[in-house]
């Protein structure tokens, strides 16, 4: 089957790769020029675990061709929208370039070609798509079919999702299964439904993480305030299976660019439609103050003024990704509070610029980032940090505090090189 993919972003990309990968001829176009460029100069432009391997693998055989230009897109049978869907000022998911995308392949591709919208939109926009595709005097049909890949894991995600979740009528659900048949014969579930469940259940299933998450960061606080051991619950409760072991990781809140906007996009739509979601606003809040708490909580161990070493600057450990990522929200307090900042990430280079941190090079190395400061703060749980040579840092530091918000660091080789040691859910001072 020939398949067209608009939009090589996160997303797109890996969908792309792995969708030739898997046997299928495809056309992946994006309107950015030098990113097509650098992709049909076989450059993989994203971070991410074996996505260049794989990239080079479908370039070799062909089966894969990058493009700027729509009318490539000619000869597909499915065509998989895979734009952004930024959210707009008041919290609802921005279409625009979804719907821009939806009527440029239309005007290319004849109406037998089936539209895919795999961007996360909120339940209901591929009926509203279809009717203003009606509008302007097309006929496609549109199913969707959202991603559940994890950045980091995007690779592995594809190839052994838990499910490939698709909403659409009966033919065009049978394409999509022929399309995913090399995984459903692996054993990944398929779930055909109609098209506005299947894209509750993006939103749904983010927002339930999400909410565990900031239920397990109140339990964290909790901990701390009577002296409970975070890891330890969260393994008691993970090993009820209603409940399960995953996402219970206590941090300094949820970032990247799905969890903040796909929850704001479902609540806005709740609100919208006068439909309560108590609970799903509450973890929204929690989550937007615990980057405060987490500065709250330096605040009350280091003092004013003093150089504090940031490790980890990503959302989270295995990408180069810093959207709306806590670890620089946090950073970015700090120094407005004050303290002087020496910042080290595995991935995020030098180059790295922020209009709210301009200030700020990124460090080497740790041992860089750590000369002449008073305090480490771990922001992102690369393994990287879990092995830091304590004596060797410990050497070149004004004083010795370790704050670990990612339950990394390995605090009892901290605490032997004369580090005063506070992990988060453990031993923390509770802050007001
Ligand atoms: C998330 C979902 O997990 C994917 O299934 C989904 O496809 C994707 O969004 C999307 O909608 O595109 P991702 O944003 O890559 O994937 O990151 P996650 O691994 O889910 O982590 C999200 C946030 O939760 C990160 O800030 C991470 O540090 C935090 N987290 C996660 C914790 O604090 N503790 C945990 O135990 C797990």
């Amino acid at each position: 089957m020939k398949i067209g993919f608009i939009g090589g972003g996160y997303v797109g990309l890996v969908s792309a790769i792995m969708t030739a990968y898997i046997g299928h001829n495809i056309v992946c176009i994006d309107k950015d020029e030098d990113k097509i460029k650098h992709l049909k100069e076989g450059k993989c432009i994203i971070y991410e675990k074996n996505l260049a391997l794989h990239m080079r693998q479908v370039i070799e055989s062909r089966a894969i061709i990058f493009s700027e230009h729509y009318k490539d897109l000619i000869h597909c049978d499915v065509i998989f929208i895979c734009v952004g869907t930024p959210s707009a000022a008041d919290g609802m998911a921005d279409l625009s370039y979804v719907e821009d995308a939806l009527l440029t392949a239309a005007q290319i591709v004849p109406s037998d070609c089936l539209l895919v919208i795999k961007s996360t939109v909120p339940p209901g926009s591929c009926i509203k798509c279809a009717e203003l595709l009606r509008a302007n005097g097309f006929d496609h049909k549109i199913a969707s079919n959202p991603e559940f890949l994890r950045e980091g894991s995007a690779v592995h995600d594809f190839l052994h999702g838990d499910r490939i979740v698709a909403g659409g009528d009966n033919a065009s659900l049978k394409i999509l299964q022929q399309i995913f048949a090399p995984l459903i014969e692996k054993g990944v579930i398929f779930l055909g439904t109609d098209t506005t469940t299947s894209e509750m259940i993006k939103y749904c299933s983010n927002s339930f993480l999400s909410i565990k998450l900031s239920f397990i960061n109140e339990m964290a606080n909790l901990c701390e305030a009577i002296g409970a051991d975070i890891t330890t619950l969260s393994e008691g409760i993970g090993l009820d299976k209603r409940i399960g072991p995953l996402f219970l990781k206590p941090g300094p809140g949820y970032g990247g660019s799905c969890f903040p906007k796909d929850t704001l996009a479902l609540a806005f739509l709740a609100q919208e439609l006068k439909i309560p979601c108590d609970v799903l606003n509450a973890s929204i809040s929690s989550n937007m103050s615990r980057y405060r708490l987490m500065s709250d909580k330096i605040k009350a161990i280091v003092k004013k003024e003093s150089i504090i070493t940031i490790l980890g600057l990503t959302f989270k450990a295995n990408t180069d990704d810093v959207r709306e990522s806590p670890a620089i929200k946090i950073s970015q307090m700090l120094e407005q509070e004050g303290y002087v900042l020496q910042i080290y990430d595995p991935v995020v280079g030098k180059n790295f610029s922020n209009p709210y941190m301009s200030r700020y090079k990124i460090s080497n190395s740790i041992f860089d980032a750590t000369k002449d400061s008073h305090a480490i703060v771990i922001l992102t749980e690369w393994q990287e940090f879990a092995g830091i040579n304590y004596d060797q840092i410990g050497m070149h530091m004004k004083e010795r505090i370790l704050i670990d918000f990612r339950l990394i660091a390995n605090l009892d080789n901290a605490k032997k090189s004369g580090f005063t040691t506070y992990a988060i859910g453990k031993n923390m001072a509770p802050v007001g």
